[in-house]
């Protein structure tokens, strides 16, 4: 047997300004099923990791919702977690960027790297919104593509072009935040000297710390030659203010990273761990990243560099796995494919995204698609319809006839033998990632195990006399090589595989256990382990997701800040609809009865509209546009049927119809005087 390992994984931090996604239950799924695999084979194993809870958008997030960055980290925190566990995912500790704990790490991250001459000071030119008083990142600066003039482009690339520029190339820049046109201001700036680790760097790299592609792409890097690294941000900005530097940030790539190692020094203490052991420069243990192929460059040149530099020890491996897909393209709202986690978890057994994920996932980064209808069928046919049909066709018999118990011995120890072989090349297909490969090969000794059921047919020797015997040993081969499955497929169904432990009678958390059969022993009653699913189900996680979209996107009229949701996928929602879509909106003429400011929102104006038939109350994000004197007795255009919205002020009852960037270039729109209230548009 092979000796214990001290292992420790992490996966990256998902930002505290969103929901989670099966974008990265795709990545959490990977890091979980690598790691209870890892569990099972008997080795140390710690999963640590945390909410990245610091930056631009996290800040403005909380700006808009009308509450304090603290509260909003800690109530996405809170609602990650229950997201996590309810997947299944098995972390031992999972924490928060903005911790004093970390804040101590990356100061004495920094503090070593000033003493050894790596950080170095200049001044640098950035784009500056006045309005709001804050240096504006790329994501938050739009304008016309330089290049070829697509109009809404953001300052770092064209959508259109693909042309990468700095954001004071735009022609009309303006920011995102306010709509101000940003104007150029210097600022000195906190740089990380990278260049100085190049032969650590590529030494690091040829250590099989990395994929293949991914190795590639980082001798390109190289080619380019290493620049410095600015690791500072102006204030406003939420995070850790750098030492002697008063109104200077760390760039929340900075801490973030560090979050794993104050993650993980919280389980020391916890755990009585020593976390020098695990992290200091000549440590033995194994150390493991699983990151999106989007932040790669990160945790392969900055990560390891920074370790290095404070005299930590650099990662085993970052393994980059590649992007969920939907149905082929890239989730979107407006098609209901941007699927929550929680949107799934309310209608499906989470087993089955697991196995589903599992079943796709190879070690390189290739995209990884969820095909629906493809998912229904998997599922059904391998999970349903070969895994669990095993014991659901055997089971009966041992119960009914032998008071649940096993026959004596195996009668073809032949092939469990067979079994028993694989074993070891499953084994080594988890422990390279290549999961595809895994569930391939146990689904081909699922078909071995059904195969020979079908041949033995237990429900005919039933009833021949004499053979009573003969039953219980088919059902005890059958549910041995059940058991086997099960055991492999563990850490891909945990769920799943609680239940069939409890139906065997025995615990499926030794991957060696397999060597002895289980005999003479008593099973339980069989209760249905899973069941198929039902394909109406999954249009109903995609009728929620757009839902969701609805109330997440209407919250302060047609005017929410697309930047706020620059951390997460961001797409227009341009899908095509049809004319039965657009008869479901009920557009009508409204009058601005009331219209006032809302203590507290910044943004926001509370208006009362009457909307013909009754009245309702709306808050619409044109504070900044419109004196509220100026908008009463005014005709507009609203959504009526809008599902009402619980605020932080109140409810909203529907969307008035504006027009434009935001900030003050937002205009209501305005039907003409013959119009009155109530009339329906069409
Ligand atoms: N906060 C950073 C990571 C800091 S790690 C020190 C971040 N957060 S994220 O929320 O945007 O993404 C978290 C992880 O989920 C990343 O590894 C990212 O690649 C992954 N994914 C986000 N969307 C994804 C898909 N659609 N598909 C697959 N993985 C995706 O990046
Ligand atoms: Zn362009």
């Amino acid at each position: 047997m092979q000796k214990q390992r001290k292992i420790l994984v992490t996966s990256a931090l998902p930002y505290a300004n969103g929901s989670i996604h099966l974008g990265h239950m795709l990545e959490y799924i990977q890091t979980d099923i690598w790691v209870r695999f890892q569990r099972l084979r008997g080795h140390e194993v710690w999963f640590a990791w945390a909410d990245d809870a610091h930056g631009t958008p996290i800040m403005l997030r909380a700006q808009q919702d009308g509450i304090s960055p603290e509260e909003l980290i800690e109530k996405m925190n809170a609602e990650h977690q229950l997201d996590f566990k309810d997947f299944g995912i098995s972390y031992d500790n999972f924490s928060s960027t903005h911790s004093e704990s970390n804040r101590g790490m990356v100061e004495e991250i920094y503090a070593k790297l000033c003493a050894a001459g790596h950080i170095t000071t200049r001044t640098i030119t950035q784009l500056y919104d006045e309005v709001e008083g804050m240096f504006l990142p790329d994501r938050f600066i739009q304008g016309t593509c330089p290049k070829c003039g697509t109009a809404d482009q953001y300052g770092d690339n064209c959508e259109s072009c693909g042309t990468t520029y700095s954001p004071t190339d735009l022609i009309e820049p303006r920011s995102v935040v306010s709509g101000a046109r940003p104007i150029l201001r210097e600022s000195e700036h906190f740089f990380f000297k990278l260049s100085s680790f190049e032969d650590v760097l590529k030494k690091w790299l040829h250590s099989g710390a990395l994929q293949t592609e991914v190795t590639n792409k980082l001798a390109e890097w190289f080619e380019d030659g290493l620049r410095d690294w600015d690791i500072s941000r102006d204030a406003p900005y939420f995070g850790f203010e750098i030492p002697d530097a008063p109104g200077k940030f760390f760039y929340v790539w900075v801490d973030a990273p560090m979050g794993y190692a104050s993650s993980f020094k919280e389980l020391c203490d916890r755990e009585g761990l020593d976390f020098d052991e695990w992290w200091g420069q000549d440590s033995k243990t194994e150390l493991y990243h699983f990151v999106g192929k989007d932040i790669v460059y990160f945790h392969t040149l900055f990560w390891p560099a920074e370790l290095h530099g404070a005299g930590m020890r650099m990662p085993t491996a970052v393994y980059a796995h590649g992007f969920l897909t939907v149905d082929g393209a890239k989730m979107s709202k407006s098609r209901g494919t941007f699927i929550q986690a929680r949107t799934y978890l309310n209608h499906l057994n989470p087993d089955y995204l697991r196995y589903y994920f599992a079943a796709k996932l190879s070690n390189g980064l290739a995209d990884i698609d969820l095909n629906l209808e493809d998912f229904v069928l998997r599922v059904n046919s391998d999970l349903v319809g070969k895994v669990v049909n095993i014991a659901s066709r055997t089971a009966g018999f041992i119960n009914k006839k032998f008071g649940g118990q096993l026959a004596h011995q195996l009668p073809e120890m032949d092939l469990y033998n067979k079994f028993l072989q694989a074993s070891d090349e499953i084994a080594e297909k988890f422990e390279s990632r290549n999961f595809q490969a895994a569930i391939r090969q146990i689904m081909a000794m699922a078909d071995h195990a059904n195969r020979y059921v079908d041949e033995h047919k237990p429900w005919q020797m039933i009833k021949q006399e004499g053979r009573e015997a003969e039953v219980q040993l088919v059902c005890t081969q059958s549910l041995n090589m059940f058991r086997v499955l099960m055991t492999w497929l563990a850490p891909v169904i945990p769920a799943t595989a609680d239940k069939a432990a409890e139906f065997l009678g025995v615990k499926l958390d030794n991957w060696h256990a397999i060597d002895t059969p289980l005999l003479t022993t008593k099973i339980n009653p069989f209760k249905p382990l899973l069941t198929r699913v039902d394909a109406d189900l999954l249009q109903k996680i995609l009728d929620d997701s757009k839902e969701n979209l609805k109330t997440t996107t209407t919250t302060n009229s047609a005017t929410v800040n697309p930047a706020v949701e620059a951390n997460s996928e961001t797409e227009p929602l341009a899908a095509e609809i049809n004319i039965d879509d657009f008869l479901k909106v009920d557009l009508r003429v409204a009058k601005i009865l009331v219209a006032e400011p809302v203590e507290g929102a910044d943004k926001l104006l509370r208006l009362v509209l009457d909307v013909g038939d009754h009245q309702c109350q709306v808050f619409a994000g044109i504070k900044a546009a419109y004196k509220s004197e100026d908008l009463v007795g005014r005709l507009t255009v609203v959504v009526a049927n809008l599902k009402p919205r619980k605020m932080r002020f109140g409810v909203s009852e529907g969307m008035v119809l504006a027009a434009g960037p935001g900030g003050e270039d937002i205009y209501i729109l305005s039907p003409d005087s013959g119009s009155v209230p109530g009339l329906r548009i069409r």
